[in-house]
C-alpha cells in the first residue's frame, strides 16, 4: 500500500480526495489536471506500460511463474509496466493481480481490468441481434446495466462491449453481437448499452466502462468471410458504418477498439484518418482506443507493415493507444521514441487518455472499489437479474408465421410432442460470447414447457446439430455438425404422428455464430432440414423454434410450416422465455433487426438499398434484378407479426411543407383487430427523393411502441423536424437538402401507408 500512497499524495494534493465524474466542468478539469500531475512523474517505461494491455493466464493466485510467457508478463507487471489485463475474472485473482500493479510498483497506477461482458456476466440475457428485434431500448438498457452489475461485483471495470458493427450479412457469424442492419435503429441501441453500462455516473461502484467497436467497417467484411478486406465507399462509411459509433461518442463511450479489418487498403489500427481525424479531431473523442487482439501486429501479415518495428510506428502514429495481446508497445515503442521516430507527445496522449478513464473509474480514490467477495456473492446470479434477462428474452422473440391461430398453444389436454436437440439443451441457448459465464446453465425449453403441466408433453431429439454432444463446445472449438445421424429419425415421428402439436427447435449450435464463424450456407445445419420435413409428412401441426445467432435460409418452412417462432439464443431464461411465449402469457411484438434471404446469393441484403437507374419491377430483362430469385428478402427488416392483428389507417400530415426551423406531424390510427392486448412497433421510414448524393429507397426515422386491447384504436403521432433529414452529402458534411420527401408508416419497412412533403427553407 505504500507505494499507492506515494501517488496519492502527488496526485490528490491537487483537491480534496474523491472524485466522481459527473462529467461536470470542474470534475474533467480535476481530473485532467491529476493526470498532468502524475504524468510528470512518470518515466518513459512507465508511461509505455501503461500502454500495454496483457491476457492473463496462469494462475494468478498460485505461485508465480518460473518461465515463459506467464513469467515475462508477471515480471513486467511487477515492474509496472502493465497498464491492463483482459480474461481475468472473479474478485480473487483480479485481487492478486491489482495488488501487483498497486503494492509492488514504482507507482502504483491500478489496473484497468477489461473483459468482454457481451450479454452478461453469468446471468446471460439474450444474444445482443436478439436484444435488437426487442426495439425496446429501456430493456437493452437494462440488460446492459444487469450485465454491468455483474461484472463490477465480480471486479471487472472495463467491458468490449457494445459491438455496434452494422452488417447486411448474414454469412458473417458476428452479426450475433451487433443490432443488425440499420444505422438508426443500431444508434438507439447503442447509446442504451452505453447508458446501461457507465450509468450516469462512472466512479459508481457497480458501472463499467463501455467500448464502442469495432472502428470501423468491420461488418462490411467481402463476402461475409470474418477477419477479410473492408472496402467501402466513404458515402456508405459515413451514412452507414459511423451513425452508431457517433451515437456512442455522444452516450459519453469512454472508450474504443479498433478492428481487424483493413478499410480502403489500410488496416483500421493503422488507420489514422479513422482513429486521429475522425474520432479524435471530428468527434472530440477523448476517452482511448485499444488495439483488438494481436491487431497491431497484423498489420505484417496484412502486407502494411515490414515488421514489428514497423507496424508499431503505424499504430501509435494512428491513434491506437493501448496494445491488446500484440506485446509490440512494450518491446518496441522505446526505441522508437529514442531514435526520434516517434515524437514523446504521441505517448503523453496515449497515456493521458487510458489515465483518465482509470481516474473517472475511481481506480485512484481505491483501486479495490470493484473487489468486494461479499459483494461478489450477492450480485451474481441474483433473482433479480434473473428476472430482468427473462423481460429481456420474451421481447425478443419475433413470430415469423402463425397460420390457423396454431399459436398460442391450448394449456390443457393436448398432447404437445418436443423434437430437437437444440429443445434439450442448455448450452447452445447461452449463444457465444459469453467467456465469464457458466456452462449448461440455460433454462431448456423441455423444462420451460414442464411449467404447463396440464398438456402431456413428450420429448424426443430426432438429430443432434453437432457431434461435440460428448459435453459442450468451447468458445475455441470448432463445432463438427452431423451430417449422418438419422437414427433419432423413427422415434420421432412415432410419438409425432399422434400429436395434437409438434413444437421443433432446430437452428444452429451456440458456437456456430461468433467470431470466427461465417458460414456460406446458411440453412439448417446437419439433418435438421431432413427431421422438419420428415415429421411433417406425419404431423403438420408443426411449430417450429429457431435458434439462431443469424438470419437463417428457411425458405421450405415458410412455405410449408404453418407457424415459425424466431427465438435467436435467449440466454440463461430462454426455456422460460419461449414456453411462456409459445403458451401465449406472452404475447410475441419483436422485429426483425436484418433481413432474411431468400437464397444466399441475395446477400448482402438490406432494406435500406438505392433505386438503381433500372428499377422495377418490370415485365422484361433489362432492369435490376435476378433470373432465378425474387429481389425481395423472406422476411423484410422490421418485420415481426403478434397474436394479435394490427390495421393501420387515416394517414395525417398536418403541414406539406416543412421549413427548416420547423416541425410537422404526421399521423396513422393503430386498431387491435385481433382477440389478444398486443404490442406494436409502428414504423416510420422517409424517403429522400433526389440529392447530391444518391439516397436509400427508405430510412427507418422513429418508432413508437403501442399497446392495444382487443378493439381498442389509438392515434400514433410522430414529429418530423430538418435533423432528422441530414445526411452525408457531396458537401462531405452533414446537411439536409431542400426538396421533397416520402413517409411512409407501418408495421415494417414494407410500410405502404404514404404522405409526402416538402423541405422549404
Ligand atoms: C475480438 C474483440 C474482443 C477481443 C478480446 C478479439 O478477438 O475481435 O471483439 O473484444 O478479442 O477478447
Amino acid at each position: 500500500m505504500k507505494k499507492y500512497c506515494i501517488i496519492l499524495i502527488v496526485i490528490l494534493t491537487l483537491n480534496g480526495c474523491q472524485t466522481n465524474t459527473n462529467n461536470t466542468k470542474s470534475n474533467i478539469d480535476i481530473i485532467n489536471m491529476k493526470v498532468d500531475s502524475l504524468l510528470n512523474i512518470m518515466t518513459l517505461d512507465e508511461k509505455i506500460g501503461q500502454m500495454n494491455q496483457y491476457n492473463g493466464f496462469w494462475d494468478v493466485t498460485g505461485p508465480s511463474p518460473k518461465n515463459g510467457d506467464a513469467k515475462y508478463k508477471y515480471d513486467n507487471l511487477k515492474k509496472g509496466l502493465v497498464g491492463s489485463m483482459l480474461n481475468i475474472r472473479g474478485v480473487k485473482d483480479i485481487t492478486a493481480v491489482q495488488k501487483i500493479a498497486v503494492e509492488q510498483t514504482r507507482l502504483g497506477i491500478p489496473l484497468i481490468i477489461g473483459n468482454d461482458v457481451i450479454h452478461g456476466y453469468k446471468t446471460l440475457s439474450p444474444i445482443p441481434l436478439a436484444e435488437a428485434a426487442s426495439w425496446d431500448l429501456k430493456e437493452i438498457e437494462n440488460s446492459a446495466r444487469i450485465a454491468a452489475l455483474e461484472a463490477s461485483a465480480a471486479g471487472t471495470n472495463w467491458t468490449f462491449a457494445p459491438m455496434v458493427d452494422i452488417s447486411r450479412d448474414a454469412r458473417w457469424g458476428r452479426v450475433m453481437e451487433g443490432a443488425g442492419e440499420d444505422p438508426y435503429l443500431g444508434s438507439l441501441i447503442a447509446a442504451a448499452r452505453v447508458r446501461g453500462f457507465q450509468g450516469n455516473d462512472l466512479s459508481k461502484h457497480n458501472t463499467i466502462a463501455a467500448t464502442a467497436k469495432h472502428f470501423a467497417g468491420y461488418g462490411f467484411s467481402e463476402s461475409g468471410r470474418d477477419y477479410n478486406t473492408v472496402d467501402i465507399s466513404k458515402n456508405t462509411l459515413y451514412n452507414i458504418v459511423f451513425p452508431p459509433f457517433i451515437a456512442s461518442v455522444d452516450a459519453g463511450v469512454r472508450t474504443f477498439m479498433n478492428g481487424f479489418n483493413e478499410l480502403d487498403g489500410i488496416p483500421a489500427t493503422g488507420n489514422s484518418f479513422l482513429q486521429r481525424d475522425v474520432l479524435k479531431e471530428e468527434w472530440g473523442f477523448d476517452g482511448f482506443v485499444i488495439s483488438d487482439w494481436g491487431s497491431i501486429s497484423e498489420m505484417i501479415a496484412h502486407g502494411y507493415a515490414k515488421d514489428g518495428i514497423h507496424a508499431t510506428e503505424i499504430a501509435i502514429k494512428a491513434g491506437s493507444d493501448m496494445d491488446m495481446e500484440s506485446h509490440l508497445y512494450i518491446k518496441e515503442l522505446k526505441n522508437l521514441v529514442n531514435s526520434n521516430k516517434v515524437d514523446v507527445k504521441l505517448i503523453d496522449d496515449a497515456v493521458s487518455r487510458i489515465l483518465r478513464v482509470k481516474f473517472e473509474l475511481g481506480l485512484f480514490d481505491d483501486p479495490y472499489r470493484y473487489l468486494d467477495v461479499e459483494r461478489e456473492k450477492e450480485v451474481i446470479y441474483h433473482p433479480n437479474n434473473h428476472k430482468g434477462v427473462l423481460e429481456m428474452a420474451k421481447k425478443s422473440i419475433v413470430l415469423l408465421k402463425n397460420e390457423n391461430h396454431l399459436l398460442p398453444l391450448k394449456k390443457e389436454n393436448q398432447t404437445v410432442v418436443l423434437i430437437g436437440a437444440l429443445a434439450n439443451d442448455n448450452n447452445s441457448p447461452l449463444g457465444n460470447w459469453r467467456t465469464n459465464s457458466d456452462d449448461n446453465t440455460a433454462v431448456t425449453v423441455l423444462e420451460g414447457m414442464k411449467a404447463y403441466p396440464k398438456n402431456k408433453l413428450i420429448y424426443r431429439k430426432g438429430a443432434d446439430v453437432n457431434l461435440n454432444d460428448n459435453g459442450v463446445v468451447k468458445f475455441h472449438e470448432k463445432v463438427k455438425i452431423n451430417e449422418s445421424d438419422k437414427s433419432g429419425f423413427i422415434a420421432a415421428k412415432n410419438a409425432a404422428k399422434n400429436a395434437d402439436v409438434v413444437v421443433m427447435v432446430l437452428g444452429e449450435d451456440g458456437f456456430q455464430s461468433g467470431e470466427g464463424r461465417s458460414r456460406a450456407k446458411i440453412d439448417l445445419p446437419g439433418v435438421q432440414q431432413e427431421l422438419l420435413e420428415e415429421i411433417f409428412k406425419v404431423n403438420k401441426n408443426i411449430v417450429l423454434v429457431l435458434m439462431n445467432g443469424r438470419p437463417l435460409n428457411i425458405n421450405w418452412a415458410d412455405k410449408n410450416i404453418p407457424s415459425i417462432v424466431e427465438a435467436w439464443q435467449l440466454g440463461t431464461q430462454t426455456g422460460n422465455a419461449i414456453a411462456q411465449v409459445l403458451y401465449g402469457d406472452y404475447n410475441p411484438s419483436g422485429k426483425l433487426p436484418m433481413s432474411f434471404p431468400r437464397s444466399v446469393g441475395q446477400i448482402p441484403i438490406y432494406y435500406n438499398y438505392k433505386n438503381t437507374g433500372r428499377p422495377g419491377p418490370k415485365n422484361e430483362v433489362f432492369w435490376s434484378h435476378y433470373s432465378d430469385e425474387s429481389n425481395s428478402p423472406l422476411y423484410p427488416f422490421g418485420y415481426g407479426l403478434s397474436y394479435t392483428t394490427f390495421e393501420y389507417s387515416n394517414i395525417k400530415i398536418d403541414n406539406k411543407t416543412l421549413s427548416i426551423d420547423n416541425s410537422i406531424n404526421i399521423s396513422i390510427k393503430l386498431k387491435n383487430t385481433g382477440k389478444y392486448t398486443g404490442k406494436e412497433v409502428v414504423q416510420l421510414y422517409i424517403k429522400d427523393r433526389y440529392a447530391s448524393v444518391t439516397r436509400p429507397v427508405r430510412e427507418l426515422k422513429d418508432f413508437k411502441m403501442v399497446k392495444l386491447s382487443p378493439g381498442e384504436t389509438k392515434t400514433v403521432n410522430f414529429q418530423i423536424s430538418e435533423p432528422s433529414l441530414r445526411f452525408y452529402s457531396a458537401n462531405e458534411v452533414w446537411e439536409s437538402e431542400l426538396g421533397f420527401f416520402d413517409v411512409y408508416i407501418g408495421t415494417n419497412s414494407n410500410a405502404n401507408l404514404n404522405e409526402s412533403f416538402e423541405l422549404t427553407k
